[in-house]
């Protein structure tokens, strides 16, 4: 019911993906606090299996050389760390990467040669589909899926083609709005822009997914990575790591460990925080939150510095003596008469949760006594 955290390896390593890196990452899961913090799926993405299916069977292999132990035996390592285990393929016949069979057609089989292995999340690609109709094959995995008996998260990777926001409800947890990010800045904008009009389609259980998160990869400065982690945050965003926890700088770490940051995405309300103004690429995003907050994240877009304001009456709050705003990167609680400012970088951004004073709502009832 909140957005799904955790792991994938396709941004990291695409197809150079074998069991010793899952295994790490997932007692770095544990050993460097992403475990606490929230992160819970380990997830293996394309080219983990044998390239045929056992003739005996026609279930699914694991790949002989990358994943000698089986992928039982990596779930069940997962699993005691107290994490969960995630998988890929595609519904077509072959996966994106050609490596290996898809599910188009076998998707009872497949699903409960998953189940068998403790599979705890399907990521559903839509490579290779002979252009069969995306809801019929979709759907059928679904249900093949929820025949197994065991709860499956269920992704839906077909990249926004045939706007899955639109019928994905019901069919799978969350669902790609966009084609692949790539670890720029420019394609993680192009992205924003694509995912940030779909606001009302979110929601608990049912999420747009603007793709993993390339956090720790290298290709975009530390401030370029906040921003993108402040975004996603703000939009209830899966958040999935994409990048080599074995590689990743302490900087680009604080960033994925940021419980603030976090609780805001992982908010019981579930809403996706809408764009309230963007004047000239100066974006201000509101998330309503379970206890009346609001959490608000500033961003510019831009390449010169760039003041950016709001005020308590603009997010939707009521109206207040006072007002608490905690700076979610600081860890600080300040006051505030209901305005918001913040000067930020070119490509920074700010992220704050916002709480009317409570002596409003006590003064109150006498006030409308008043009246
Ligand atoms: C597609 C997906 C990616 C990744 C690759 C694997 O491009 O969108 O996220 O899973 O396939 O081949």
């Amino acid at each position: 019911m909140t957005p799904p955290m955790g792991f994938n390896n396709w941004n990291a390593t695409g197809c150079d993906v074998d069991e010793k890196l899952i295994r790490d990452m997932a007692d770095i899961f544990v050993s460097s606090g992403l475990k606490e913090a929230g992160y819970q799926y380990v997830n293996v993405d394309d080219c983990w299996a044998d390239a045929e299916r056992d003739p005996a069977t026609g279930r699914l292999r694991n790949h002989p050389t990358k994943f000698p132990s089986g992928i039982k035996a990596l779930g069940d390592y997962i699993h005691s760390k107290g994490l969960k285990f995630g998988i890929y393929t595609s519904a077509g016949t072959q996966t994106c990467a050609k490596t290996m069979p898809g599910g188009l057609d076998h998707e009872e089989i497949d699903a409960q040669t998953f189940a068998d292995w403790g599979v705890d999340y399907l990521k559903y690609d839509n490579c290779n589909n002979q252009n069969r109709p995306f809801l019929e094959r979709y759907t059928k995995m679904r249900d093949a899926l929820k025949k197994t008996g065991r709860p499956i998260v269920f992704s839906i990777c077909e990249w926004g083609q045939n706007k899955p926001w639109e019928w994905g409800k019901g069919v799978g947890q969350l669902w790609r709005t966009t084609g692949d990010i790539n670890d720029t800045y420019t394609k993680m904008i192009e992205i924003l822009k694509l995912n940030a009009p779909l606001a009302s389609y979110g929601g608990p259980g049912h999420w747009n997914d603007p793709d993993m998160l390339e956090v720790g990869n290298g290709g975009m400065t530390n401030t370029e990575y906040r921003s993108h982690f402040n975004l996603w945050a703000v939009m209830a965003a899966p958040l999935l790591i994409g990048s080599d926890l074995r590689k990743v700088s302490k900087a680009d770490f604080d960033i994925l460990l940021n419980s603030d940051v976090i609780a805001v995405n992982q908010d019981k309300l579930g809403a996706q925080g809408t764009v309230l103004k963007n004047a000239n690429g100066h974006w201000v995003f509101v998330k309503p939150l379970a206890n009346g907050d609001k959490a608000v994240t500033f961003f510019n877009e831009g390449e010169v510095n760039a003041t950016i304001s709001t005020t308590a009456q603009e997010i939707g709050l009521p109206r207040s003596i006072g007002y608490t705003v905690r700076d979610l990167w600081q860890h600080k609680d300040l006051q505030s008469a209901g305005t918001l400012t913040a000067s930020l970088p070119p490509h920074g951004s700010a992220m704050f949760r916002i709480k009317a004073s409570q002596d409003w709502f006590r003064h109150e009832p006498s006030i409308d006594a008043a009246i």
